[in-house]
């Protein structure tokens, strides 16, 4: 009976055959270790979709009700807590494994020659990816996932002729609101899993028509099926990855983070790590031409020259020595963005509760070379008569808050909020928002970071 009914599906599917096909298939005997991280990264996306339809079931997509449904998953369901965990630990796993993939494709020179294609839908699915966890953190709606957020908008739309139209569409209005959640909601979980989707099932047939490639090393013509060894090389690289997910998740859980307070000036909006880089270079901008270069001319150029990279690489063979500019060009990149990235780390407040330490710390002095723009800032401080209301170290009215520890305390993004419209956060406030053209504008912001508690050096 049993056979007759799987003689039934195997006529009818050729799913067996497709199987032993599948598991059969020949690849060079050298294939190995290193071969596990697609297949590790793959993992941690199902495991992704699995969590996230999870918490689909209950959270609901509304800047009201956002972090209340959240809350109400890790409180009330069997293990939601731990789901939500697993789903906010897991979107690092996935970016790091990824990375970990790509930096192995550059460093055995996989993307020669012909597997362009397969290392161009790689880079696409990297940029899902990055997007895909960008997007999630907005979703509950919290202090940190609202001012990540922003933090990204921002940068988004300072490029150049688009950055505009690219704002619009974000935001959905003037503010990050509910249309703005509604749109992040439906890349999170329509349009990005979708273009991940499509994305996976061509690189796996492009991997599937070149095969893995051979290690430089090997010189032999020895071929070996995937199964055994190396399905087994899989499964116990993706059982200790994820068991070390189930191990964070389970140790550091979700989040901490509070509602969304927008009165609550003292926060200190921060990306996730994996934009941190990316954020350090932007914050030592001076000016929207250096903002718009590093914000994206920058990142546009890297990504264009990793797509290029099948053409720029001129080594004679796959070989590290034969690729000496590739390999050194690829390292330097790496050592800076986790140079970058691990300062970033450390300048960052670890917890939202450790904030006020960090506003009480010793102010450092600011740069010296300290640049016309913030001596322009401090004209226009005066000129719109912000002192009338603000102390900024011993000068000025004590109307409004001290504002001598400014750059300490608040970030670029809240004040060029504030500065513009300090009604939408406190609609009762008595302080007229700064009506400026840009360029005086970002020198009043430039001028306002640059006060850490000692005057800036003249
Ligand atoms: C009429 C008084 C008044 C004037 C003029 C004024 N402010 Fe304010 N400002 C306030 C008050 C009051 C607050 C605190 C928010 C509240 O309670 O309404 C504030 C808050 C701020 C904050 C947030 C500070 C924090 O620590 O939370 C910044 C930054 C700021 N003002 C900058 C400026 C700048 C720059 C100017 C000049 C363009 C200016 N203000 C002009 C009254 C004023």
């Amino acid at each position: 009976m049993a056979s007759r009914i799987g003689d039934w599906m195997e006529s009818r599917t050729g799913a067996l055959r497709a199987l032993r096909e599948f598991l059969g298939e020949e690849m060079p005997a050298s294939v190995g270790w290193r071969n596990t991280l697609g297949s590790v990264a793959g993992a941690l996306l199902l495991a992704q979709i699995a969590t996230g339809v999870l918490l689909a079931l209950y959270y609901v997509p509304h800047p009201e009700a956002a972090f209340e449904s959240i809350a109400w998953i890790e409180k009330n369901i069997t293990l939601g807590d731990f789901v939500r965990a697993l789903h906010y630990w897991g979107a690092s796993f996935a970016v790091v494994a990824v990375f970990v993939h790509l930096c192995r494709v550059v460093f055995t020179g996989a993307y020669r020659t012909p597997r362009e294609m397969n290392w161009i839908t790689g880079l696409a699915l990297f940029g899902v990816v990055v997007m895909l966890a960008y997007t999630g953190q907005l979703l509950p709606f919290d202090q940190m996932g609202y001012w990540a957020g922003t933090v990204g908008i921002e940068i988004a739309s300072s490029a150049p002729l688009i950055g505009p139209a690219i704002r619009t569409l974000m935001l959905g209005g003037d503010t990050v609101g509910a249309l703005t959640l509604t749109r992040f909601y439906a890349l999170h979980i329509v349009v990005l899993p979708g273009a991940l989707a499509a994305l996976v099932t061509l690189h796996l047939l492009l991997l599937r028509r070149h095969g893995p490639m051979r290690a430089a090393s090997d010189t032999s013509a020895r071929m070996a099926a995937f199964y055994p060894a190396q399905f087994f090389r899989d499964m116990v690289a993706i059982t200790l990855v994820l068991g070390g997910l189930v191990l964070v998740a389970g140790e550091y859980g979700g989040p901490k983070s509070g509602p969304l307070n927008l009165a609550d000036t003292s926060y200190q909006p921060r990306p996730e790590w994996y934009f941190l880089a990316h954020y350090e270079l932007l914050r030592w901008t001076h000016g929207a031409t250096q903002k718009t270069i590093v914000a994206f001319a920058l990142p546009a150029a890297l990504a264009l020259a990793l797509a290029a990279l099948p053409w720029l690489d001129r080594g004679r063979t796959a070989a590290m020595r034969d690729r000496k500019p590739v390999v050194a060009a690829a390292a330097v990149l790496i050592a800076i963005f986790m140079g970058l990235t691990a300062y970033g780390v450390s300048r960052m407040p670890a917890e939202p509760e450790d904030q006020e330490t960090a506003a009480a710390a010793p102010p450092t002095a600011a740069p010296d070379n300290e640049t016309a723009t913030i001596e322009l800032g401090r004209r226009v401080f005066r000129e719109q008569k912000c002192f009338n209301c603000h102390l900024v170290n011993g000068v000025g009215k004590d109307i409004g808050p001290d504002l001598s520890l400014a750059g300490l305390r608040l970030q670029d993004t809240f004040l060029r909020a504030w500065l513009k419209d300090p009604k939408s956060f406190k609609p009762d406030t008595i302080m007229p928002p700064a009506a400026v053209d840009p360029e005086k504008f970002d020198a009043l912001v430039a001028y306002l970071r640059s006060l850490r508690g000692t005057p800036p050096a003249q």
